[in-house]
């Protein structure tokens, strides 16, 4: 059987960052102090402009494809994790897959909202070990600040916007060692965004109950997720026969400094084995821990041999946690060619694109002509 690798690895934030000061500046009932020590966060990224969410998705791959030194044509398949899409259909992953230039992958998105980037790569490594996949992108991202209520101080102070992406390869080491996914939809109501689905609309027209504003039960939501994150990080962890001792690089979704110390408490792990950029991010949903991995490697945290753990949760309920052994060399640098030859890629795709869409034209009323002088 073949194994999943992370190979190649990128994000990318908004340039915009809005300290917890401006909170209190917009005239919340709220402080720098309360937001900093209840939850960690000091500052995130916020989009600008409506800057879609595929924008800072396709910067994130592009890079994890720079550090992989891989070709967008070698992708089998792109999974985007994200609750926030650019619009209902089609899928942003084919905006994404589109706009690389990755010509022969197939592409969609998966909805686990802050648990999608685990489910993603979980699905993405399943691909690869029946032999269906040999490279596959994995990007985790979310604009969730386009759905915040600004008159909420208990949910809008705690999410950012941003991307992270990594490239997965078929490899005859692991790699992915152990995975597991998870779903409670008794506790949907928890924290949810009601508004832009079919619930909410009929022939176009939204509902009294369509506003696609984010509400959250946050105290309920802080006590589930200290248990279900430790629970699922031992079960990976046995299922790949390793011990708490053994785990060098814990990974968890980052959504409160609170919630991850007491995760990482009720599991033994020592502070120095537990990452966190919770502080200058927030929580940026499915693109938390793609970005948290991006800042351990470059902290120099990761390093080939690492057994790391994965855990995430959130809306659904749902969640999900994975094992497995860091395989990939860091590179110091990329080669100086390889971000030329991707921006020609790119280029090259959207020629491409362009070709195509006028070709389609030319077919369209070539073919209205016909069918009207054979009328
Ligand atoms: N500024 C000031 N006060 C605030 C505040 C803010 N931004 N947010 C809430 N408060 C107030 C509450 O209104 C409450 O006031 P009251 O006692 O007068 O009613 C008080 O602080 C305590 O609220 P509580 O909700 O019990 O605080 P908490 O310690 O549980 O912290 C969260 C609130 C939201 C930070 C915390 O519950 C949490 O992080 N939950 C998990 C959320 C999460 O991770 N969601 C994403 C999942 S992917």
């Amino acid at each position: 059987m073949a194994f999943a690798q992370i190979v190649g690895w990128g994000m990318h934030v908004p340039d915009k960052v809005v300290g917890n000061d401006a909170f209190v500046k917009m005239g919340l009932d709220t402080s720098d102090e309360w937001i900093s020590s209840r939850t960690g966060i000091h500052e995130r990224r916020f989009v600008e402009n409506g800057q879609p969410v595929s924008d800072l998705a396709v910067e994130a791959a592009k890079q994890a494809l720079q550090v992989a030194d891989a070709h967008p044509r070698d992708l089998d398949l792109v999974i985007l994790a994200t609750c926030t899409p650019d619009q209902i259909m089609p899928s942003t992953a084919s905006f994404v897959q589109h706009r690389l230039g990755a010509d022969r992958a197939g592409a969609f998105d998966l909805n686990a909202a802050c648990a999608g980037f685990v489910y993603a790569l979980a699905t993405g490594a399943a691909q690869i070990e029946s032999g269906r996949a040999k490279n596959v992108m994995v990007v985790g991202a979310d604009e969730l600040s386009n759905h915040l209520n600004w008159q909420d101080r208990t949910t809008c102070v705690l999410f950012g916007d941003g991307a992270g992406a990594v490239l997965l390869r078929a490899s005859e080491e692991p790699g992915i060692m152990a995975s597991t996914t998870g779903s409670d939809g008794s506790g949907a109501g928890l924290l949810e965004i009601r508004g832009g689905g079919t619930k909410a609309s009929s022939n176009g027209n939204a509902s009294a109950n369509g506003k696609a504003v984010l509400t959250m039960n946050g105290p309920q939501i802080f006590r589930w997720a200290t248990k279900k994150l430790s629970e699922a990080a031992t079960q990976v962890i046995e299922e790949s026969d390793l011990t708490v001792d053994q785990v060098d690089l814990f990974l968890p979704h980052q959504a409160n400094l609170r919630i991850i110390d007491s995760a990482a408490k009720r599991l033994g792990l020592p502070r120095e084995k537990v990452f966190s950029n919770v502080d200058t991010y927030g929580n940026t949903s499915a693109a938390s821990i793609p970005i948290a991995l991006c800042e351990a490697i470059s902290q120099d945290r990761v390093h080939v041999g690492d057994n790391m753990i994965l855990t995430s949760f959130g809306s659904g309920l749902s969640w999900a946690a994975l094992a497995l052994r860091w395989g990939t060399p860091i590179p110091s640098s990329v080669a100086r060619w390889t971000p030329i030859r991707l921006q020609l890629e790119t280029r090259m795709a959207g020629l491409r694109s362009a070709i195509k869409k006028r070709e389609r034209a030319v077919r369209a009323t070539i073919g209205e002509r016909l069918n009207r002088d054979g009328g």
